[in-house]
């Protein structure tokens, strides 16, 4: 069925000018990117995007990292586009991800990983509404 599924490329890759590249890859894999901002996240909103990681022990990191520069936040839609996106993005972790992802590519560690996607439908419905309202999605 097609979906969407929310997508942000992290303050590594913007930092790397890294936008376009990892755009280019979203698309030749067929997903189609139907909005897009750049936007800094304060303290508050980093931490309310990743409220249920708030016990993790990389909590504090993460919400430093994600505020230390500008994030590219945008909706993908496709066919079955919240698993094709986690392919595309490869494992958290970049010694773990598969040849050709773009974690394998770009990521520089586990943290500063270059991009995040929705893990589910449901959570992908909650972070597209986090970032951007209906209008501003146009398929
Ligand atoms: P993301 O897919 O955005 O979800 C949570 C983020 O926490 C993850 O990508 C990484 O940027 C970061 N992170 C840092 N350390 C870890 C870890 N040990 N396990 C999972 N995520 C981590």
């Amino acid at each position: 069925a097609t979906e969407h599924t929310l997508s942000i490329i992290k303050p590594d890759a913007t930092r790397r000018n890294l936008t376009g590249r990892i755009n280019a890859k979203f698309e030749a894999a067929g997903l189609r990117i139907v909005a897009q901002k750049r936007l800094r996240l304060t303290q508050a909103q980093a931490e309310a995007f990743y409220a249920v990681h708030r016990e993790r022990p990389f909590f504090g990191g993460l919400v430093s990292f994600m505020t230390s520069g500008p994030v590219v936040a945008q909706v993908l839609e496709g066919e079955d586009a919240v698993a094709k996106n986690r392919e595309i993005m490869g494992a958290t972790d970049p010694k773990k991800a598969d040849a050709g992802t773009i974690r394998a590519e770009f990521a520089e560690d586990i943290e500063a990983n270059s991009v995040h996607g929705s893990d589910a439908a449901d959570t992908a419905a909650q972070e597209i509404s986090f970032f951007f309202a209906g209008i501003e999605i146009t398929g």
